[in-house]
């Protein structure tokens, strides 16, 4: 078994601090600047959303700090990230694999795809404690079927040694659930969880994940298109657009005065029930290529309140306050307008 890092002295810190990250991709068009300078911290114990339109570098940014971005095309070209004092870049793929699943696990929308279909669950459950920990195959079993009563799946005792397609498709989103869960690791990091479910299974999948979350005071990175599914869940929200942090704040300063047009622009997009009826704003335009990306304000061709400066000087990450940072020369104007 690969050995791992102790941790360094910083663990008063935050558990994760991904410090001014740089990822490009190269393609046969050019340079695709997918992620350009994402600072975001996440504490144990804290949730972190993640919000912004398909293409902004969500999932790129989550897949460097796991370790699995594809490189090539990929390419970390600058930054840090900090995870229990140590900064992972600088280790090598041994290490870094001991740490992927033991100290941190990531959960991915699509479970059919992430397990194996020729498998039962209960040998992919039970093999996170023969491989990692050496268990015998009889006492991973009985593991396998605590972590699915864990996650609350009926019967688990006779479902143990069913295959992935005999589950429905929340009943295998609590599997991953239960994998990711499995070694007890400090962070995890779900990548639109419950997109690929139905609504009424999605808001049961992120309950528990919410749960698990408190009971085991893990780090959590909640990656989503919807600021409607983060409102209970989050503690802290991170908005991108076009590989950078826009806006940064606790969940509810978020929700009761955006500071950055883009965010406002996010929230009025929310059906809301209350307002049955009403036409549904959506930003306009398109999210920016990557390849040529505008000068100034990236969000400027579609920002409401953009003027000359916009154009021209990139805004950087301003402090609104000690909680709270947005990428706007306007925030000012945008919190109380
Ligand atoms: N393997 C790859 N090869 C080339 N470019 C890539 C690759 N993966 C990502 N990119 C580039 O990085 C950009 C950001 O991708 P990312 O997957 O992080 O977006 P996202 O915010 O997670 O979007 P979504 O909400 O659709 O999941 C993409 O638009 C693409 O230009
Ligand atoms: S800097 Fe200008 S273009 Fe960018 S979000 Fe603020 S007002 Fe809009
Ligand atoms: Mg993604």
């Amino acid at each position: 078994m690969p050995s791992v890092t102790p941790a360094g002295p910083a663990e008063s810190g935050p558990l994760l601090d991904v410090r001014d990250l740089h990822v490009e991709f190269h393609t046969r068009d050019g340079v695709a600047k997918a992620v350009n300078g994402v600072d975001y911290t996440v504490s144990a114990g804290e949730t972190l959303a993640v919000l912004g339109e398909s293409g902004s570098g969500k999932s790129v940014t989550a897949q460097a700090v796991m370790g699995i971005l594809d490189m090539p095309p990929g390419r970390i070209t600058g930054g840090e990230i900090v995870f229990k004092g140590r900064d992972l870049l600088k280790l090598g793929e041994d290490e870094r694999r001991g740490i992927r699943g033991a100290e941190m696990a990531m959960i991915f929308q699509d479970a059919l795809s992430s397990l194996n279909p020729v498998l039962s669950v209960g040998d992919q459950l039970g093999e996170m404690f023969t491989v990692h920990q050496g268990m015998s195959r009889k006492d991973a079993k009985l593991k396998a079927i605590e972590l699915m009563d864990r996650v609350r799946i009926p019967a688990a005792k006779e479902r143990v040694g069913q295959y992935p397609h005999q589950f429905s498709g929340g009943m295998r989103q609590r599997i991953m659930i239960a994998m990711a869960l499995s070694l007890e690791p400090d962070l995890i990091i779900a990548d639109e969880p419950t997109t690929a479910l139905d609504v009424t299974v999605q808001a049961q999948v992120m309950d528990l994940l919410a749960e698990l979350q408190r009971d085991l005071n893990m780090g959590l990175i909640l990656i989503t298109h919807d600021l409607g599914v983060v409102a209970d869940v989050a503690d802290k929200i991170a908005v991108m657009y076009a590989g950078r942090i826009v806006e940064t704040a606790p969940v509810h300063d978020i929700y009761k005065a955006p500071a950055h047009p883009y965010t406002k622009g996010l929230l009025e997009s929310i059906p809301r029930l209350d307002q049955k009826g009403r036409e549904l704003y959506a930003i306009k335009g398109l999210p920016p290529n990557l390849l040529a990306i505008p000068p100034g304000c990236a969000f400027n061709p579609r920002c409401p309140m953009a003027r000359d400066a916009c154009r021209t000087d990139e805004p950087p990450l301003y402090e609104v306050n000690e909680e709270r940072r947005s990428a706007c020369h306007f925030w000012e104007e945008t919190l109380n307008g």
